[in-house]
């Protein structure tokens, strides 16, 4: 698929792809440390404008020549909200903004977050190595375009309907997102709480139902993780969550603490955040959002919803009113700088193959 310095070094072609990450954790910093250690650093670039997204591929490049990959979300926006659907929303939250010192929160106005298609044609200009979408896929022209410009195009499936679709549509490969996997769920042709099957499950489905190259991802912490997806017939592992927590990232302090202070799975899905169902540490907000059924506005419009409070709660080291998106695994997180963790990753997971493969008798 995408080949490393780890098929050069231990005969694994195996890359190991540092998730992408919306919203922060998946920093220019972090990117390049990833790529540039041997691993497919990505950006989560689901909320951010074009111009941005070339400065921050720019900034990359300036540091490493390795690839990278991108990545947007391609969730339609929503076009009206109603009024008494704006005032619903605001009223569920307006105590949160309260206890931070805020001032009432202020109905949100579209558009809702950046355009696709000027996302798209950035895409078109940056021409990453590697380009995946979450939350929806795109019509095979569209991706044939893409890869006409040298692109390596791949996209998330939660269930098996999904990645025969993205192959059916001339994606290079479908990335099997578990239901263990920290952040939104890439799920957009069911219902997402019906399609939470877990990494080792739907990644052996997915590798029997579909003929291009599976990336397994969801609750993969170390090398025994990656040894695992790849004996189920994944050809790579994609890890979010245990990149969050190296000094590289963008993630809030608070966000890195509750991860590495974390001792078993303490995470929950909720949608009170952003509109859509996601992963994270299971905090106050979370809790009580839930418990009360609180109104909330599609995706992505209640980000704006809940953006102010989150924003402060990050100045304020508040970790009950962050979105904290974590995967299952994350007791397992380590604050190493993302070379050492590669280096680890590799370490481990060569190690787990070799003694899984001494269980063999002569
Ligand atoms: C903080 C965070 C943000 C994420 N943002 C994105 C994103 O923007 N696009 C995407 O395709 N996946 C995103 N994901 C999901 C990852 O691509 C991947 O499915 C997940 O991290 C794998 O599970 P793990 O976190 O247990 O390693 C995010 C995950 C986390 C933890």
């Amino acid at each position: 698929m995408i080949a490393t310095p780890f098929s050069e070094r231990v005969g694994l072609a195996v890359p190991i792809i540092q998730a992408p990450m919306a919203g922060g954790p998946s920093s220019p910093e972090l990117v390049t440390a990833c790529s540039a250690a041997g691993a497919l650093g990505s950006f989560g670039f689901a909320y951010t404008q074009p111009a941005e997204m070339q400065k921050q591929a720019d900034d990359v490049r300036a540091k490493t020549g390795r690839p990278f990959g991108i990545n947007l979300f391609g969730w339609p926006l929503p076009r009206d909200i109603a009024d008494n659907a704006q005032r619903e929303s605001l009223a569920a939250v307006a105590a949160y903004y309260a206890e931070m010192g805020l001032p009432a929160p202020e109905p949100v106005r579209a558009p809702y977050g950046p355009d696709f298609e000027a996302q798209l044609a950035a895409i078109a200009e940056i021409q990453p190595r590697v380009f995946t979408i979450h939350l929806n896929d795109l019509p095979a022209d569209r991706v044939a375009a893409l890869k006409g410009r040298g692109i390596v195009v791949g996209a998330s499936a939660t269930c098996i309907a999904e990645a025969e679709k993205i192959e059916s549509l001339g994606f290079d490969f479908v990335i099997a997102q578990g239901g263990e996997a920290g952040g939104h769920r890439g799920t957009y042709a069911r219902d997402p709480y019906e399609a939470l099957t877990g990494t080792l499950a739907l990644t052996r489905a997915v590798v029997r139902a579909v003929r291009i190259p599976v990336v397994a991802a969801g609750g993969i912490m170390d090398g025994a993780g990656i040894a695992a997806v790849l004996a189920l017939g994944a050809q790579a592992a994609q890890l979010g969550t245990a990149f969050i927590s190296c000094p590289e990232s963008g993630a809030p302090q608070p966000h890195k603490d509750a991860l590495l202070a974390a001792r078993e799975d303490i995470t929950s899905i909720t949608e009170k955040f952003s509109g859509k169902p996601a992963r994270g540490i299971s905090n106050r907000f979370m809790r009580e959002m839930n418990a009360r059924g609180a109104a909330q506005l599609a995706f992505p419009a209640q980000n704006s919803v809940t953006g102010k409070l989150r924003a402060a709660a990050a100045k304020a080291g508040k970790p009950e009113f962050l979105a904290m998106w974590a995967g299952q695994g994350l007791a397992m997180s380590r604050a190493l700088p993302a070379a050492d963790l590669i280096a680890q990753l590799e370490a481990e997971t060569v190690e787990a193959v070799r003694r899984t493969a001494a269980l063999l008798k002569e």
